[in-house]
């Protein structure tokens, strides 16, 4: 009895340090090399596809058989494919992203002629490796006829177990800033550059982003906001081409061209920023009285 009580101990304990260390979600029980995994299923593919026949001199065999047979799927449709798997399949392999990918990732989104569009095409979206390990799509909250739109740079823990973007600690932070000037989240739009939270926060890597690039910039698009702002430096990096650090950018008006118009852009500190760094708040409240300023004057 002694013993199994000592072994609750250690558990618990083990448990205590993985959450101390930062653990917050569990994702398998044994590292998965995605790249094998994918290289494998590929090859799966390869010898499950029939033989093609053989090319007669003078161009392809139009035989009925050829005719019929199933059209190999590019790399971009496979990147488009919903995901159809029985319950028993191994999870969906990684895909390496590739130009394809990113091409494939932008005519989709162009094609995108509303947000319910948009967010039903990122649904099937089978091309950024981030969706494998998220529990939800985080795609937008807010009012999408509002004047202003705010853009993060990913979802975390809260937003993925909830489907909406800052509603975590940073987003009550927002809250109470969009309070401060009058506002609140049916006066804004709210969304992310990725839409998939990256495993233990870590940051999306240049890969994910420029793959989640074309959806958040169909997004804004569609919005089409007359004040645009970008909560951190990574956002505005990504979204607006500047290679400045927050702290230069920050309160400085830019333009963020739409195909026939541009929209006024401001940078600001991270919500999370200004949790770890509260004393930066009197910055942001700077930026934020700008941009009630600019919102009262367009
Ligand atoms: N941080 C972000 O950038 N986005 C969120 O949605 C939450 C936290």
């Amino acid at each position: 009895m002694q013993h199994s009580h000592d072994n609750l101990k250690d558990i618990e304990s083990l448990l205590e340090f993985y959450r101390s260390a930062g653990v917050d979600c569990f994702l398998g029980d044994a590292p998965v090399d995605w790249v094998e995994a994918s290289a494998r299923q590929a090859a799966q593919r390869h010898q499950a596809a029939p033989a093609s026949p053989p090319q007669m001199a003078g161009g392809p065999d139009r035989t009925a058989a050829a005719s019929h047979a199933a059209p190999k799927s590019t790399p971009r449709q496979q990147a488009a494919a919903p995901r159809q798997q029985p319950a028993s399949a191994p999870p969906q392999a990684a895909v390496m992203p590739d130009r394809e990918t990113i091409a494939s990732a932008r005519d989709l989104a162009a094609a995108a002629a509303s947000l319910a569009d948009l967010k039903a095409c990122l649904e099937t979206f089978e091309g950024c490796n981030l969706k494998l390990t998220a529990k939800t799509l985080v795609f937008g909250d807010g009012n999408p006829d509002a004047r202003l739109m705010l853009v993060g740079e990913a979802p975390g823990r809260d937003e993925d177990l909830q489907g909406k973007p800052f509603v975590g600690r940073s987003g009550q932070l927002l809250d109470r800033m969009l309070d401060a000037i009058g506002l609140d989240r049916e006066a804004a739009y709210i969304a992310n550059v990725v839409p998939w939270r990256p495993p233990g926060n870590r940051t999306p890597t240049p890969q994910e982003t420029e793959i989640c690039k074309p959806f958040i910039k169909r997004q804004i698009e569609l919005v089409n906001p007359d004040v645009l702002v970008f909560l951190g430096a990574a956002s505005a990096k990504n979204l607006l081409g500047v290679q400045d650090g927050i702290r230069k950018m920050r309160g400085r008006w830019m333009n963020y061209a739409l195909r026939d118009r541009e929209i006024a852009a401001v940078a600001t500190y991270h919500p999370a920023y200004l949790l770890r760094s509260p004393l930066e708040k009197r910055l942001s409240w700077r930026d934020f009285l700008s941009i009630r300023s600019r919102l009262a004057g367009l």
